[in-house]
């Protein structure tokens, strides 16, 4: 992996809207894993603006986004489809049906599950997997357990990812307990990520992500096992991070 410090949160936003849009630009039928939360706001913002002014197009782009909250459909404001539309693609020129998330409102979540393997294995994988990190280390909604889930499933979030997530929420009892989530393989087959992080808050899976062991106790410390990871963090994410490994692979 390959560790790069921002100045700040826009620097860090420029930083990997400049990967996304090299990827755009160089292939312009990417397949994009997309991510949702606060992390990534600024990183779409940026990519609003250069579409704005003719400098990218993605007419030809597929994206497929991580997790989605069982329960929640795409009109709902905390729903991810929601996010995703008012943060992105409302903005921009990809095709709705080039548009992939999980359904939260299917009856059958396991079939759900299975149909979002197909339109990711029917993509030929992920070119670029933009990722966020909880504070726990999740990545997606893969949460810190037992084992690491490969493939979509469903999951139950744990008190610590619905204490973070709450902010976002009237009410903590109003957060799902439940989300789907793609696996940590279709993941680990992106051909290239991109963690972004900013705040003190996640500064500790940070420093767990990368020097701590492989565990699925901290679900992204399985990147290091990839061979093209690229995390962006600003001061505070990044401040355990050592001077010398900046920019190198590590
Ligand atoms: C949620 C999402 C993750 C995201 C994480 C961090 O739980 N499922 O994909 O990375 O939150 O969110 P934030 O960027 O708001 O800190």
């Amino acid at each position: 992996m390959k560790i790069y410090i921002a100045d700040d949160y826009s620097s860090l936003s420029r930083r990997a809207a400049n990967i996304i849009s090299a990827q755009v630009i160089t292939k312009p039928d990417s397949v994009l894993g997309l991510a949702t939360g606060s992390s990534p706001i600024g990183t779409y913002k940026q990519l609003i603006d250069w579409y704005n002014k003719g400098d990218l197009d993605f007419a030809e782009v597929t994206s497929i986004n991580l997790d989605e909250y069982v329960g929640l459909g795409k009109e709902d404001e905390q729903s991810y489809a929601y996010f995703m539309a008012k943060n992105l693609f409302d903005h921009i020129n990809i095709k709705k049906d080039n548009i992939n998330i999980p359904n939260g409102l299917a009856d059958n979540i396991e079939r759900e599950c299975e149909r979002y393997n197909y339109v990711i294995r029917g993509n030929h994988g992920i070119d670029l997997q933009l990722l966020g990190i909880g504070e726990n280390g999740h990545v997606g909604f893969n949460e810190p357990g037992e084992a690491f889930e490969k493939e979509t499933h469903e999951v139950m979030l744990t008190e610590s990812t619905i204490q973070a997530n709450s902010r976002l929420f009237k009410s903590i009892d109003e957060v799902p307990r439940k989300a789907i989530s793609m696996g940590i393989k279709a993941i680990m087959q992106a051909k290239h990520i991109l963690l972004i992080a900013n705040g003190p808050k996640k500064a500790d899976a940070i420093r767990e992500t990368v020097y701590g062991p492989v565990t699925p106790q901290v679900p992204a410390s399985i990147l290091q096992l990839h061979n093209h990871v690229t995390i962006i963090c600003d001061k505070e994410a990044g401040k355990y991070i050592k001077e010398t490994d900046l920019g190198r692979e590590i």
